[in-house]
């Protein structure tokens, strides 16, 4: 069994104070190397433990830290990504209610690392209960000596602000979470820039997300070496998988990267629901491609894996399908939910989500023309890699992957003038 990396406190009760906080060795980890380890060797320590971001594109988090120029005369930022605004994810909202002080302790090593004296927490707008306990546990984090000026008497200072979102779900985006945290309307930045270079405020900025950050006091307690033991070696260390739609125990479960697909609906979840048929499986948050039944077969939960129709680990988020549902019906709410959220910033995104909605909310009401799956994927084409930010190809690759891998519900839909399910 591996050892819980970022779930180890969260059965305790009170889980999110201070003192049990404390009491199971937290705070150590920052304790051993504030004033005491150059900031530099806690980057290499960090890129030598193979910690990968977790906020879906995997991106080693020691090489980004790397990139801000240490030297530079501009004031750093580091904003942690707390948005969790991905369909299907729900992993770092239980990091945050049940070990907040665990993604704290990670906030002030990364801070002190990357030469950063102000930091903030980026939390998505419908987190209110979330929002509050981090609060709470911030206000302690200072009360004890944690954050603000001479941390713990090193001379380190540190800042953290809260910032609460207003529901948006492209403010989950690293560019137009600094605009919304700036005060400005959550649009995209075009890139380059890139954050590390210019971001909040001008200064060179670190984004990560919450579940990255939270690792952190792990790595510097029991070692690089420790954490790049568990998973694969592309895929270091542990990820929360949270399961959702029809089997028997959904939730977040903290599993060694690299765990199989199949035992992880079949043997952790507990299988289908009512020992149904398994229709599809979105794999990493409703952006991610949906997946057949043949092809999780051999498939391994890791950054590096892949799959002829295309796998992406991406937020961890696996909502699993049962041969109820209909696709176009799922097609359409996913398409719904793109539209809604475009920022409009962009034509390709801003009118290929809206008419991509109306097509399908056509066709699964029984008007489908003749076409209509060509012209979905000609739209999908005409967004895919042709827009100002990634929410374009978010809101293309899982209307793609439903209609191509679906065709034949789409043609029923059409033929029949009706929804067969
Ligand atoms: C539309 C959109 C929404 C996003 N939402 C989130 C989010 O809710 N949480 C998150 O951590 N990253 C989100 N991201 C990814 C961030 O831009 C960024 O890559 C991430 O926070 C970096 O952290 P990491 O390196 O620790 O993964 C989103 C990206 C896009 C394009
Ligand atoms: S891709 Fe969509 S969300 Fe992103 S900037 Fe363009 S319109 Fe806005």
């Amino acid at each position: 069994m591996t050892e819980a990396v970022l779930l180890s406190r969260v059965e305790l009760k009170n889980s999110h104070t201070l003192k049990v906080y404390e009491e199971n060795e937290g705070y150590q980890p920052l304790k051993k190397v504030l004033g005491k380890v150059e900031p530099g060797v806690i980057i290499d320590d960090i890129k030598e433990s193979g910690l990968r971001g977790r906020g879906g594109a995997g991106f080693p988090a020691g090489v980004k830290w790397g990139f801000i120029d240490k030297d530079s005369p501009k004031t750093k930022y580091l904003a942690c990504n707390a948005d969790e605004g991905e369909p299907g994810t729900f992993k770092d909202r239980l990091l945050m209610m049940e070990d907040p002080h665990q993604l704290i302790e990670g906030i002030i090593i990364s801070s002190y690392a990357i030469g950063v004296e102000t930091a903030f927490i980026y939390i998505r707008g419908e987190y209110h209960k979330e929002a509050d306990i981090l609060d709470a546990a911030i206000a302690e984090a200072y009360k004890g000596g944690y954050l603000g000026k001479n941390i713990q008497g090193t001379g380190y200072d540190l800042e953290l602000i809260l910032h609460r979102g207003a529901g948006s779900y492209v403010c989950g985006d690293e560019t137009a979470l600094m605009e919304s945290i700036e005060g400005h309307r959550g649009n995209p930045r075009l890139k380059p820039p890139f954050p590390a270079v210019v971001g909040l405020y001008g200064g060179p900025t670190v984004i990560n997300n919450v579940e990255t950050l939270s690792a952190i006091p792990f790595i510097i307690s029991k070692g690089a070496e420790a954490y790049s033991a568990i998973g694969t070696e592309k895929s270091a260390g542990t990820k929360l998988f949270c399961v959702s739609g029809n089997v028997n125990n959904p939730g977040v479960y903290e599993l060694p990267l690299g765990f199989p697909m199949k035992k992880l609906i079949y043997e952790v979840c507990g299988g289908m629901k009512e020992g149904r048929k398994l229709k599809g499986v979105i794999p990493g948050g409703s952006s991610t491609p949906i997946l057949l039944p043949d092809e999780i077969e051999d498939l391994e939960l890791a950054y590096e894996s892949a799959t002829p129709g295309g796998f992406m680990l991406g937020s961890g988020a696996v909502i699993v399908i049962d041969d109820r549902w209909c696709m176009v019906k799922i097609a359409a709410r996913l398409a719904k939910f793109y539209a809604h959220e475009s920022c409009g910033q962009c034509t390709p995104c801003r009118e290929g989500t809206t008419w991509t909605y109306k097509i399908l909310k056509r066709i699964e009401a029984g008007g489908g023309q003749e076409g209509d799956p060509e012209l979905l994927l000609d739209i999908q084409d005409n967004m895919f890699g042709k827009t100002l930010c990634p929410l374009g190809d978010a809101a293309a690759m899982p209307i793609i992957a439903i209609v191509e891998k679906f065709r034949d519900e789409f043609d029923q839909h059409i033929k029949e003038a009706r929804c067969p399910y």
